[in-house]
């Protein structure tokens, strides 16, 4: 028996999931197991025009995880330290593919810790199914017709065909 109740670990996973795919899936579901709660978090990118608005990609990512009660998605402009002290996360979620991730996500992590000491970022390494996944090729590829299976979703899929119908 616990003499005292754990607070829910909750984390924040930030990206822009323009659109979302099998790799932020991965990301999330092997998460669930250490963390109670994840917020999906599509943050503002003053560096990427997208395709899906953040409407868009928020019901993108709903439809993707209706079954899971865990998983909510949300929208944030500001500054990511900044919403994860709002609601009292206790991490934020990133995920790392390739060396060339790694120096972003190194810099992001440092500053977020400047920022915030209290929250930490978690890396998750990829899959060997996913380490070749991500929105840009995604887009890409959807734009010259190509096939996405096991890469996003059918739903994604027909959303991105839709996008770029000719
Ligand atoms: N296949 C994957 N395996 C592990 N982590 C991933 C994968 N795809 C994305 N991530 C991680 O998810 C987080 C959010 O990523 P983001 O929404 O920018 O996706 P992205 O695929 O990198 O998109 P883009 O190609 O547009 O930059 C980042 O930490 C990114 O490294
Ligand atoms: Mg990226």
């Amino acid at each position: 028996m616990r003499l005292f109740q754990q607070p829910a670990k909750l984390a924040i996973y930030p990206g822009s999931f323009d659109p979302i795919t099998h790799g932020h899936i991965d990301v999330v579901r092997r998460s669930l197991k250490i963390f109670d709660e994840i917020i999906i978090l599509i943050a503002e990118s003053s560096q990427k025009k997208s395709l899906f608005s953040v409407k868009e990609r928020k019901e993108l990512i709903g439809e993707t995880f209706k079954k899971e009660k865990r998983v909510t998605v949300d929208y944030w402009s500001g500054l990511l330290v900044e919403y994860a002290a709002q609601k009292k996360a206790q991490a934020i979620i990133r995920g790392l593919r390739a060396v060339s991730d790694f120096e972003y996500e190194f810099q992001m992590a440092a500053m977020n810790k400047r920022l915030n000491s209290k929250i930490d970022t978690f890396f998750m390494m990829t899959s060997e199914d996913t380490y070749f996944v991500s929105s840009h090729l995604v887009r890409e590829v959807a734009k010259l017709g190509g096939a996405l299976k096991n890469i996003v979703s059918p739903y994604v899929e027909k959303k991105l065909k839709e996008k770029y119908k000719r």
